[in-house]
């Protein structure tokens, strides 16, 4: 029963540049899910262009964000996890962080845009930890690249080896539907009015006498020659050698139009894996352990700002969770029991008794958790890999209501254990530092500390171009001694109390480098 359900669970995100058309997948995916019964369900959480200075829109955004952080529903008997990732470069960060969260991902690619800036990003994070990952080449429907050329490209640029498991039939205005190359049929669009292409007629394989009547002999010919040119470039599809992160499937359609979605799914409740084994400080650990352990990837401040109470998001990555049992904080080494534990679904959250490996629960927390914090049956362990990464924008806080010092002080600190920004205090004169991944934090700091703490902060500029970990090799080191000497102007400590370098431009922090070569810089602060 506990294996079945881990077996059952399949734990994924959804990665892609703006724009390319990750909502609406996501809402597709639950339509044929069943998980809700019309388009336009699931609210876009991406922050309108334009709109980076206006709080509402923030406001508005941070409620949906809640809204769609996990979005469960049951799926052939599967239960699918999929967990939000903000587009929003500003938000790399959370980003970055739920994909310590996930089994596997999706990537959605604009098949007239290609490759762009914020996938390579996140590939890349995904490629380093062997992530499997499955290309959703997507607005098939529009004109764009050559599938071939694109697949080219993704290899090149993403550095991934592909194979297609679905073709497209056309493009654009000739796009007439999708050869599946994973169950060998073809789905074609019943109706010539491109504006509704709900539904799909089936045709069992290449053979099939009627194909060549609805798509013409053309389109035939060039489709068998595209997939002989398939047959010979790409490798035979390979489950090991997906779930190792070896070998990625591509897949073609058009989410808007219902296309090629189904085959994603269908493929994926095939081939995703079920929760998988994590590395901790201590040891690994298996999903199928008896004894309970999870960890803390995302922190949400309550809506409310009358309850200052946030919601936790553990994922589970061994044994059950069950409501109103203790479980041990170890970071704080204490004991604590939840009578209140969430599990989301499409449209809304309830109160779950018991959660397996692989599922999210959201816990009402006063201020108990920070990002990366484990939970467990009771063992010591201290899961691995979630870094806060080298802020680029940097700002002196100061406080700018000196009545309201003490407000300031724990909604900063609040603000930090959520993982907004991170916060550096120079060892010289123990100013405050806001350092973000990008510059919208600054503002959602800002008003965040008024409306629900009550503070008012200010802040002025200050020249840093990056902030870097540092560590001696050896701390007995005379060079180490005299780096912190020399450059003691520059350095801070984060909330961890670890030593961070500020380098105010790419030149002087390459200097350094050269200079003290036994010093060690590092750009996350996990090493
Ligand atoms: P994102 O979450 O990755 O940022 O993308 P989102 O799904 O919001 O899609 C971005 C735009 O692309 C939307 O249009 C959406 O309708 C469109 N889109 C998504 N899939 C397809 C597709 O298969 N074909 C075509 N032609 N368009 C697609 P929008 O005009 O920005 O927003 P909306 O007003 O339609 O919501």
């Amino acid at each position: 029963m506990f294996l079945d359900e881990i077996a059952k669970r399949r734990t994924f995100g959804i990665i892609s540049h703006p724009d390319a058309g990750k909502t609406t997948l996501t809402e597709k995916l639950l339509l044929f899910g069943g998980a809700i019964q019309e388009a336009g369900a699931v609210k876009s959480n991406k922050i309108k262009k334009g709109a980076t200075s206006d709080f509402m829109e923030i406001e508005r955004q941070r409620g949906i964000s809640v809204a769609t952080s996990v979005l469960a529903f049951y799926y052939k008997d599967k239960k699918i996890n999929i967990l939000d990732t903000p587009g929003h470069k500003d938000f790399a960060e959370d980003t970055f962080r739920t994909l310590t969260a996930v089994d596997s991902v999706i990537v959605v690619i604009d098949v007239a845009k290609g490759v762009e800036e914020q996938t390579e990003k996140l590939v890349e994070v995904c490629r380093m930890r062997s992530i499997p990952m499955i290309v959703f080449i997507n607005k098939l429907d529009r004109e764009g690249k050559d599938a071939f050329d694109l697949m080219d490209e993704v290899e090149q640029k993403l550095g991934l080896h592909v194979t297609p498991l679905t073709f497209p039939i056309g493009m654009g205005y000739d796009f007439q539907g999708i050869y599946n190359i994973w169950e060998k049929n073809v789905q074609l669009f019943q109706d010539e009015n491109k504006q509704q292409r709900g539904t799909a007629i089936q045709y069992d394989d290449l053979t099939d006498a009627a194909l060549e009547n609805a798509i013409g002999t053309k389109a035939l010919n060039t489709l068998n020659d595209e997939l002989e040119l398939v047959g010979g470039v790409y490798p035979p599809f390979n489950q090991e050698d997906y779930l190792d992160g070896k070998l990625q499937p591509v897949f073609f359609g058009s989410a808007l139009n219902n296309f090629g979605v189904q085959e994603l799914l269908n493929c994926f409740v095939d081939i995703a894996p079920a929760p998988l084994k994590k590395l901790a400080e201590e040891r690994e650990i298996d999903p199928t352990e008896k004894n309970f352990a999870g960890f803390v990837f995302k922190i949400h401040a309550n809506m409310d700002p009358n309850h200052r109470d946030r919601l936790a998001f553990i994922k589970i990555v061994s044994g059950t969770f069950e409501r109103n049992k203790p479980y041990l904080h170890v970071r704080h080494n204490k004991k604590l029991k939840f009578s209140s534990p969430n599990a989301f679904f499409a449209e809304r959250k309830e109160i779950v008794e018991i959660s397996y490996p692989g599922d999210i629960v959201g816990l009402h927390d006063t201020g108990n958790f920070k990002i990366g914090d484990s939970l467990t049956s009771g063992e010591n362990i201290s899961f691995k890999g979630i870094p806060s990464f080298s802020p680029e924008h940097f700002r002196y806080i100061n406080n700018a209501d000196p009545m309201k010092a003490k407000q300031l002080n724990k909604g900063i600190d609040q603000l930090m254990d959520e993982g907004v920004a991170q916060l550096f205090t120079l060892q010289l004169n123990n100013r405050k530092v806001i350092g973000t991944v990008g510059a919208l934090q600054f503002d959602v700091i800002q008003y965040r500390l008024e409306h629900e703490y009550g503070a008012k902060c200010s802040y002025e500029n200050l020249n840093v171009y990056k902030a870097c970990w540092v560590e001696a090799q050896d701390e007995t080191n005379e060079e180490f001694a005299e780096f912190k000497r020399v450059k003691q102007r520059f350095l801070a400590k984060d909330k961890q109390q670890q030593l961070v370098f500020l380098a105010d431009s790419a030149f002087s922090l390459q200097m350094t480098q050269q200079k003290y070569p036994s010093v060690k810089f590092h750009f996350s602060s996990e090493f």
